[in-house]
Parts: structure tokens; sequence; C-alpha cells
């Protein structure tokens, strides 16, 4: 991914060439298997009335719930038939090229390990729960699955202009972190939101975090934090108005933000369209879950 440092330069021993290994699903024990189900249980306990409807469809379409983890050679040919994507197991995170590469190609990296039964609640690196549960099921919906492809080539391309921070605060605040308007209030689509039990409520209802309107540029400007709930969530109409927001080239933009200055994560500013203002108490108490 291209939010976390990278632990290796090369393809790990036993990696392919694009860094992909076998999932080995016959491997997973049954307590890995049982965390799973732990996980599932837990988030579908949440996540209907605060999921968005794409997510939702998406996690009934695979079918994630056959009890333990997901066997890839399983799910692959239901996502593979809906929008051609397939999900590939790497062993770590891997350097942005080869991401970027794998997003261009409709293929989604995930981690091959599941956390550990202590830690369900908070890790560093992205697990499968995370990237499969999270990331996959919005992998179903024609617009998303579009959009991330996208993503994977206008990577390859920020690489080169050397703007990547720029784009991967649009990752951040979208893929792993974003809302939506839905005729019901605002439903949840990142896959940062969705996959954690305690961020899937804050996210939605606590009153410290400011929920703003999407708006490219003012996202691409933002810095974002990667150990704590986010101070801010910027939320977009529909997945097909991200989609959409996106098509135009961004080098002008590029241009235009090599001038502008950061915005903190806590900032609002008078051209945001606020829809909550949030007291950022959660920060000021410390943050990390803080009482
Ligand atoms: N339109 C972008 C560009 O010109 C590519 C892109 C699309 C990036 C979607 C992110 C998401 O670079
Ligand atoms: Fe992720």
């Amino acid at each position: 991914m291209s939010d976390f440092e990278h632990v290796f330069a090369e393809p790990p021993p036993g990696a392919a060439a694009d860094w992909t290994i076998s999932q080995n699903w016959c491997a997973y024990t049954q307590v890995e298997h049982d965390t799973w189900d732990t996980l599932y249980a837990r988030q579908m306990k949440i996540l209907p009335g605060r999921a968005s409807d794409a997510f939702l469809n998406g996690l009934r379409a695979l079918d994630l719930n056959t009890g333990g983890i997901p066997d890839f050679a399983v799910i692959n040919p239901k996502l593979e038939a809906l929008t051609g994507w397939t999900v590939h197991c790497v062993p770590g995170l891997v350097p942005d090229d080869v991401f970027f590469d794998h997003l261009a190609n409709r293929r989604f990296v995930s981690g091959q390990f599941i956390r550990k039964p202590d830690q369900l609640d908070y890790l560093q690196e992205p697990d499968i729960f995370h990237d499969v549960f999270g990331h996959v099921p919005m992998l179903t919906d024609p617009d998303f699955a579009d959009y991330m492809q996208a993503y994977g080539l206008g990577g390859q391309r920020a690489a080169g202009l050397g703007v990547l921070d720029q784009l991967a605060r649009l990752y951040w605040y979208t893929v792993e972190f974003g809302l939506m308007e839905s005729p019901d209030g605002l439903r949840i689509y990142g896959a940062g939101i969705v996959s954690s039990a305690t961020e899937s409520v804050f996210a939605l209802e606590d009153g410290s975090p400011n929920r703003i309107a999407f708006d490219l540029e003012r996202v691409m400007r933002t810095l974002y934090r990667i150990d704590d709930f986010q101070q801010v969530y910027f939320v977009v109409p529909s997945i097909e108005a991200l989609k959409a927001a996106t098509l135009q080239d961004f080098a002008p933009i590029y241009d235009r933000l090599r001038g502008a200055p950061e915005i903190a994560v806590d900032a609002v500013l008078p051209g945001d369209r606020v829809l909550t203002r949030g007291t950022q108490s959660y920060a000021a108490r410390g943050g990390r879950f803080a009482a």
C-alpha cells in the first residue's frame, strides 16, 4: 500500500516478480479462521444502516461468510465475473510502483496473514481482514472498480511527476476513509472504517471529527494521520460522482498544488462545505481510544 513505509526493496524469497505469493489457504489454523468469523460477526452487528449499499451488496455478492477466512480460489471467479477484478496475496507492504501496476490491471493485493486474537482492534499493517473484508466488497461496484483502476494508472503518472504525496491523500480520504451521502444519511464506504468496529461508529456518530464535502484539490492538500481515528472525513455524493470528479487530467491540478500550503487535519477553511463541524475533543483528549 502506498500509505505505509515499505518493508522490502525487492520481492522476498518465495514471492513472484510481481510480489504475489500463494494464499496457501490450507495452512490457516482453526484459530485464524475463528478470528475471521469473530471479526465478521462483530462488524455485521455494526454495519447495517452505517455502511453504504455498495459495500453491503458487495459483501453479499461475494459471500465472505462461509466459515473462516475466504479462499481466493472461491471468491475470485465471482469477483472477476462482476467487474474483472481479482485479489492476490503479497508478503507485506509492496513498493508503490508494484501496487499501482496491480491496480492498473484490476488486481487488488492483500496481506496473507490475519491479526492475532489479542489484536482485534488495532494493528499497524493491513491483514487479510482489512484487505478482503474492507476493500474487496467495494470492488464489485462498477464505478468503484473503474475508479480503483484509474487510481493505479494515475499513481504511475504521479510517481513520475513527483506528486505521490498529493495522490496518496486522495486514496486515504476516499478508498480508506471515505463517507458518502445517501437518502437516509451518511454512509461508510472506506475500507479503513468498515474494517474497524470502533471507527465505524466514530466516523459517523462521534461529535469530534469534521465531516466536509469532498473537494478534489482540498483533499489533495490535506494531511492525514495513520495512527488513530481521523480528525476529518470527506463526503462524496456518490461513487459515480467520485469517479466523475477524478476523470479530469490532474496535471494542471498538480501544478497548482505545488505552491499551495498543506492543510492541517483539524482545519476548517472558508471554502469548505461543512456537513458536521466537529469539536475535536477526542483528539484533544489524547486520542487512541481516549476515554
Ligand atoms: N485523472 C487522473 C490523472 O490525470 C488519474 C486518476 C484517476 C487518479 C482516478 C486517481 C483516481 O492523473
Ligand atoms: Fe487499506
